[in-house]
């Protein structure tokens, strides 16, 4: 099969690429992104060349591009999206513009080829979970930032193809995750690049959110299942069972790391931060018989890992030409010191 990776050199969307080749030696995938800032060629190092792999830079919102990609392939996954809850309070335009039309765009031409489609979503859908109680796939979706109302806007999209055409659209809601080629922007990473380079962990209000931690190899063996069988018209929700408060998993970090807890710094909370996600994910244990290989522990420290290991990946981005220097200031008030990473007591 031709699979059609849309945000294919970002984050999950480059593990995914990985998987694909190195599991489905029969199958080819062609890799769509626009390369804003966390889309990255330096994420698809080592497969961008590989026979079976062809790389086309451009917008899911492009209908003429898309539309031809689409009738080539099998199969589209849609990793495309506008990710940060941050950045979404500050330009929630940008978030409705990749995560809607960028989805409508994508839906029109896979309805009018007739292939099949992923949507790649999260269990920010859901809202703020009371504790005791776990999201599960009938739950009505109840967003709560711009970032989180674009995904179920995306999602309530597919879902009006699947009702409306008979659009072959399957869907799965993620949990929070982590692993090599996170821009680090996010929580883990951006705690993990500061703590290396002695700079304060700014962590939202008194830290005691709680997230639910998967790592992005299992997650993307998630969305590669579901692809394959899932079930038309179904949503999946991705969980880990790694539930942890922000504080817990910032001192595990420092820990592993061997740097002191005096970088926490408490820092004025994000406006509307959900206090709790928490998945039942039951569903596709149940059906197609996933689940993580790893457990918390072993995820964050594999993802802690990458970063000390790879300090010429994340040393580009945050001395880079891209905005990151721009946004944290913004973001934090305090100006990024770019300094590469300091000897470290990293395990
Ligand atoms: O739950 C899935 C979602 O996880 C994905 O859909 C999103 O694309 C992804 O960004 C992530 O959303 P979060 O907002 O949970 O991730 P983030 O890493 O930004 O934050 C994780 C937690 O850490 C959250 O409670 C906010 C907190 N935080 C984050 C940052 C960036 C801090 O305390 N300080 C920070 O500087």
């Amino acid at each position: 099969m031709r699979i059609l990776v849309t945000g294919g050199a970002g984050f999950i969307g480059s593990s995914y690429v990985r998987r694909v080749l190195a599991h489905h030696p029969a199958d080819e995938v062609v890799t769509l992104d626009l390369l804003s800032y966390a889309g990255r060629l330096s994420n698809l190092e080592g497969i961008r060349d590989d026979p079976r792999h062809r790389f086309v830079r451009g917008d899911i919102a492009d209908a003429d591009l898309v539309d031809g990609l689409v009738a080539e392939c099998d199969a589209v996954v849609n990793f495309a999206a506008e990710t940060h809850v941050d950045r979404s309070l500050l330009d929630p335009a940008a978030f409705v513009r990749a995560n809607v039309t960028g989805v409508m765009t994508l839906l029109e031409a896979v309805r009018r080829h007739a292939k099949r489609m992923l949507q790649v979503s999260t269990d920010e859908v859901y809202g703020d979970v009371e504790p005791g109680r776990f999201s599960v796939e009938p739950d009505p979706l109840l967003p709560r930032s711009p970032y989180a109302a674009a995904k179920a806007g995306g999602e309530l999209m597919c879902r009006a193809y699947v009702v409306s055409y008979g659009t072959d659209v399957v869907i799965t809601r993620g949990c929070n995750t982590i692993g090599p080629r996170q821009y680090p922007e996010k929580m883990v990473p951006l705690f993990v690049t500061n703590a290396l380079t002695d700079q304060p962990l700014p962590v939202y209000g008194d830290g005691m959110q709680v997230r639910d931690w998967l790592h992005a190899e299992d997650h993307a063996a998630a969305v590669d299942l579901v692809l394959r069988q899932g079930r038309a018209g179904e949503s999946y929700n991705v969980g880990a069972g790694n539930e942890r408060p922000n504080l817990d998993v910032v001192r595990a970090l420092l820990a592993h790391l061997g740097k002191p807890e005096s970088l926490v710094v408490h820092v004025p909370d994000r406006p509307g931060h959900d206090r709790r996600y928490a998945l039942d994910w039951g569903k596709i244990r149940r059906e197609l018989g996933w689940r993580p290989t790893r457990d918390f522990e072993r995820t964050l420290a594999d993802t802690i890992d990458w970063y000390v290991t790879n300090s010429e990946w994340w040393g580009a981005i945050r001395r880079g030409t891209d905005d990151f220097a721009t946004y944290y200031e913004r973001q934090y008030g305090w100006r990024l010191a770019v300094a590469g990473a300091s000897g470290t007591g990293a395990r």
